[in-house]
């Protein structure tokens, strides 16, 4: 048995698993990946798991006989990310078969979560439930790191599979402003994101009167206020322009062209796609007004899931626990699984409420918290 501290230990030597020194960054099947396949498939097979990396590079370990439980979260990170998110989980999910030799459990560390490396999320996992991603530089991607795309069709769940379990950092504020170690998710919250690309007329920054200009960046800077102003007053609503670049990006240009992500997430899909149809609406007006060109690119569509969370709320009570209930706000594989198997997650708190950043971390006492709780989902779950 292994406790929290050493969980803790082990999270931090594989962030070191990075393309970037200095910084936590691992993509989709990049070379640090390799090693975190050999350094986590010992561990797995010290736990008394069967191990192999499958078709789209996710690295599975099953014990036991069927009907199984799978439990498990991914081994990529966020570009400059933190050392738990994901990881956390596929340590928890190891310690827990070595915890319970011969139950029947599958492990699995997902290859891509986050859709860094291709702008798609969700790649390990939507192999799992018959949805693989079949663009071709990911199949390029998995020829490249040795995987055969061929085999993609055995990496889907098999009848043996009965449900689905992710324990996984909350990556927010809540269970530490409540003072709790543990959060039993209810539901995933839903998430949409477009590429917007904003055109106007570069030309000179010193010759050219205000009243003349089709710049592009003013467009869209008027347009993610607007994005901040619906997210702001719209309950449950978050929404996010993360990343924008500017043509030819130069001091003395106008920006003739933009382009600019959007992320829109809400618990209820129906109040998600209202939201996002007032954002697309609202960049067409500012265009028009402005004589810009707009066009947009859906990227993801992503429906909210809800969860399998009474037989969890129940663990958590059982291990002397306080129960609470929470939706979450970032995706997680669970999600994808849920459309195959009935899902659950349980929440760690997040010290600082802080994620998708270097300072992420845990508590050692919330992890052996999460631990007792899984033995308890082990001991009630009914394949
Ligand atoms: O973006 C998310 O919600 C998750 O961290 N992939
Ligand atoms: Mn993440
Ligand atoms: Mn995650």
């Amino acid at each position: 048995m292994i406790d929290g501290h050493e969980i803790i230990r082990r999270c931090r030597l594989l962030a070191q698993l990075t393309e970037e020194p200095c910084h936590i960054t691992r993509t989709y099947l990049s070379r640090p990946m390799r090693e975190v396949h050999r350094i986590v498939g010992i561990w797995m097979e010290e736990a008394g798991l069967r191990t192999r990396v499958d078709a789209v590079g996710n690295l599975r370990g099953v014990a036991g006989t069927p009907p199984s439980l799978m439990i498990g979260s991914h081994l990529d990170t966020v570009p400059h990310g933190g050392a738990f998110d994901g990881v956390l989980g596929v340590m928890i999910a190891v310690e827990l078969a070595g915890r319970h030799p011969d139950y029947p459990l599958e492990v699995v560390g997902f290859s891509e979560e986050e859709g860094v490396r291709f702008g798609v999320p969700y790649i390990g996992s939507r192999a799992l439930v018959g949805a693989p991603v079949m663009d071709a530089p990911v199949l390029a991607a998995i020829r490249d790191f040795g995987l055969n795309p061929d085999e993609i069709p055995d990496a889907v769940l098999g009848p043996e599979i009965r449900g689905y379990l992710e324990f996984h950092i909350e990556q927010g504020p809540v269970l530490e402003s409540l003072g709790l170690p543990l959060g039993v998710v209810d539901a995933i919250a839903g998430t949409s994101r477009w590429d917007l690309r904003f055109e106007g007329r570069a030309n000179h920054a010193g010759t050219t009167p205000m009243d003349m200009r089709h710049d592009a960046l003013a467009g869209a800077a008027e347009w993610i206020g607007l994005v901040e102003h619906l997210g702001s007053t719209t309950a449950g609503l978050v929404a996010t322009v993360g990343k924008i670049d500017a043509e030819p990006g130069v001091r003395n240009v106008i920006p003739g062209v933009v382009r600019a992500t959007v992320d829109v997430r809400h618990a209820m899909d129906e109040v998600r796609q209202r939201a996002l149809n007032v954002l697309l609406d609202g960049a067409e007006h500012i265009a028009a007004r402005r004589e810009l060109k707009v066009e947009g690119e859906a990227l993801l569509d992503q429906p909210a899931a809800a969860m399998h969370f009474d037989w969890v709320a129940k663990a958590v009570q059982a291990a002397g626990y306080p129960v609470h209930h929470m939706t979450s706000g970032a995706g997680h594989d669970a999600m994808i699984l849920a459309q195959k198997v009935p899902a659950s997650m349980l929440f760690l708190r997040s010290p600082g409420g802080i994620s998708h950043h270097p300072d992420e971390s845990v508590l050692a006492e919330d992890i052996d918290a999460a631990l007792a709780v899984g033995s308890e989902l082990l001991r009630s779950f009914v394949g």
